[in-house]
């Protein structure tokens, strides 16, 4: 007996079929649903019903944007509020209080003492996107050294800075020129001697041309990848070094998932720029780019901005989301999140073969799925088997990697211990069955 989670048809349900066969007729293939077939009725923390009254438990957050679940009460008061005052100016034309306190907020929540300010987007490629311009228009440099595995969105330039080519590169290109990958040191791809990354690097690109290096303190559609230690704190330095800019991309990341404000706080270093989106904004579209002030101060005005950018509506739900984080303790609340997850996927590895390594921070944890142990072989079709199995007994959960063989854990920290409890009790024994 499940306490959450309620499937009263087959899957998807008649009302969802229905729904299937219009979108068949009138979407765009290339955005394809990848997980559920069920079309969503309601939302609430972590918990989804369907139009046919299936009740699934969510550990996808919509991919990462909901650290406060569906429908928080207070984002939605804060959302209703805003609608009924205006929900559109352009702050280039007509400004509004709301997204200088949003940029106050995230200001004085960021590491480091450096002055620093704000600028607002509406999706994660966008930051990068901006944050890529802000960063060669300031330093008057081309190149932009970013890492295997890396995702950092599907605009032309983002694309190109994302490692996987299929399905985010198929046949859209030309890329972007100036975007150079090299080799992420992390646990399972150790780099004997860190200070090595420097060879590689002016072996690559000449150091002088760089303008930035781009990186997710932890790789999300990469798999949650944690870089090697000491090796954040050695980009600082190399970056210093060269006169590059030092940007994280926490537009998975951040926004306490990590169990700090921003994940890079889990290292001692101040970037020259952070990007924040998805959960920024509890799903509405919202993304920051937080630069340190003197670099923006560098550039004319009127060189950035777009007329959706900083939506007061989305600004609003951000306050919200922040003081929720604070009110609600949730930092606190996704290291335990996180444990739970961990102590559950070594208990697995114990028992499964399938089971290969853990990892991550606090709750943005993963698994990896192998057919072999020791040659990590990615037990890939056996992931979406789980995927599948997971969803026909009621929980969502999203996989990562570059060879889709990682469970990857984004659920909202409003998870109750009972729901999640109960989730992972269904993705055991769909590992187990399969
Ligand atoms: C680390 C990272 N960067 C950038 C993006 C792109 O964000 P968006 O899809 O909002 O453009 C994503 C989206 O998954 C992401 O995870």
């Amino acid at each position: 007996m499940t306490k959450f989670i309620s499937i009263k048809t087959s899957l998807p349900g008649p009302k969802s079929q229905e729904i299937a066969k219009k979108r068949e007729r009138y979407i765009a293939k290339p955005m394809g649903s990848s997980l559920s077939p069920c079309y969503i009725a309601h939302g609430e923390g972590a918990l989804v019903t369907d139009v046919d009254g299936n009740q699934f438990i969510d550990l996808t957050g919509g991919w990462g944007c909901l650290v406060v679940g569906h429908t928080h009460k207070k984002v939605v008061a804060a959302v209703k509020d805003q609608a009924e005052k205006y929900l559109h100016t352009d702050f280039t034309a007509v400004p509004y209080e709301s997204l200088v306190e949003l940029a106050e907020k995230l200001i004085k929540l960021a590491p480091g003492n450096t002055p620093k300010a704000a600028a607002f987007f509406n999706s994660g490629a966008e930051a990068i996107e901006n944050a890529v311009k802000i960063a060669r228009a300031h330093t008057k440099r081309p190149a932009i050294i970013v890492f295997e595995n890396a995702f950092h969105g599907r605009t032309l330039l983002t694309m190109t800075m994302t490692h996987k080519a299929m399905p985010y590169k198929y046949h859209f290109g030309p890329f972007a020129p100036e975007i150079y990958r090299l080799p992420l040191p992390s646990p399972s791809h150790l780099m004997a001697n860190i200070e090595d990354f420097e060879k590689i690097l002016i072996n690559t690109v000449t150091p002088e041309s760089v303008a930035a290096i781009v990186i997710e303190p932890v790789q999300g559609e990469g798999g949650f990848n944690v870089p090697q230690e000491g090796f954040l704190e050695y980009l600082r330095k190399l970056t210093d070094k060269y006169g590059m800019l030092l940007i994280t991309d926490e537009i998975q990341s951040g926004i306490g998932r990590t169990g700090k404000f921003y994940a890079i706080e889990n290292w001692d270093i101040e970037p020259d720029i952070v990007c924040l989106a998805k959960s920024l904004a509890a799903g509405l579209p919202l993304s920051a780019v937080i630069t340190k002030k003197e670099i923006t101060d560098s550039l004319p005005g009127g060189c950035i901005g777009g007329t959706y950018v900083g939506n007061p509506v989305a600004c609003r739900a951000a306050l919200e989301v922040i003081n929720i984080i604070e009110e609600e303790h949730l930092l606190d609340r996704a290291l335990k999140i996180g444990e739970r997850l961990k102590e559950q996927f070594l208990k697995m590895k114990d028992k499964y073969s399938i089971v290969g390594e853990t990892r991550g921070i606090g709750a943005m944890m993963a698994v990896e799925l192998v057919k072999d142990r020791n040659t990590k072989e990615p037990a890939t079709q056996e992931t979406a088997q789980v995927v599948q199995e997971c969803l026909k007994n009621g929980v969502f959960v999203p996989t990562s990697g570059i060879n889709k063989n990682v469970l990857r854990m984004l659920v909202s920290l409003e998870i109750t211990d009972e729901q999640l409890d109960e989730a992972l009790d269904v993705l055991e024994k769909a590992v187990a069955k399969v």
